[in-house]
């Protein structure tokens, strides 16, 4: 299948970025085509009506144009979208034709606190759900990140390790549905 990933934050040592870079893997291992958005490629300039897409928008876009599946690994802040990945949805939501209509997406979300970023996600699903986006109902997320993640980002916590390969195919299963 041919999946987007997009997410982590801008700074290089982004917790989320290690954990999409794992998911990334476990995808390609699985025979999987993987285009990956992260750092550089979702620092968009504000959404302002006029304005042309700049190229990373339309990089974006386009991946997922041909897409059968989204995975988000998205940080929290105060609870909800950080504004680069939100500046980026409304961007592509402007382009005709949106990507977002139908789109298969998995919910990721990595934390060094408590709740792994478990209220940010249920941010990312009213403005998926709005968009018309379809997200899986069981979403991945790691508490105490800066922790329970190892250096190549895969999640040392038995559950949560175990969760990982159970989501994939949850999510592979609901887009090989929807986009065969
Ligand atoms: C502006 C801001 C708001 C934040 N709000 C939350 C929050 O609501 N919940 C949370 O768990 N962490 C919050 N954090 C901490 C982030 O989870 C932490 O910085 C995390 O490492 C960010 O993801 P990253 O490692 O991918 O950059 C916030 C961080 C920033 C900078």
């Amino acid at each position: 299948m041919r999946l987007v990933l997009m997410g982590g934050s801008l700074r290089p040592q982004s917790l989320n970025g290690r954990l999409l870079r794992h998911l990334a893997r476990e995808l390609e291992g699985r025979g999987h085509e993987v285009a990956a958005f992260g750092g550089r490629a979702l620092r968009m300039p504000l959404y302002e009506d006029g304005l042309a897409p700049a190229e990373e928008t339309r990089a974006l876009s386009e991946a997922l144009q041909g897409a059968q599946g989204l995975v988000i690994v998205s940080p929290e802040y105060n609870a909800g979208i950080p504004g680069h990945l939100k500046n980026a949805v409304d961007w592509l939501s402007t382009l005709k034709p949106s990507p977002w209509p139908g789109l298969p997406v998995l919910l990721c979300a990595a934390s060094p606190g408590a709740f792994g970023g478990a209220r940010g996600l249920m941010a990312w699903r009213a403005t998926l759900a709005n968009m018309g986006a379809l997200a899986l109902p069981e979403s991945l997320t790691v508490p105490h990140a800066d922790q329970q993640l190892d250096e190549d980002g895969r999640p040392v916590e038995a559950r949560t390790a175990a969760l990982v390969p159970r989501l994939l195919d949850g999510f592979l299963s609901l887009a090989a549905r929807l986009r065969p």
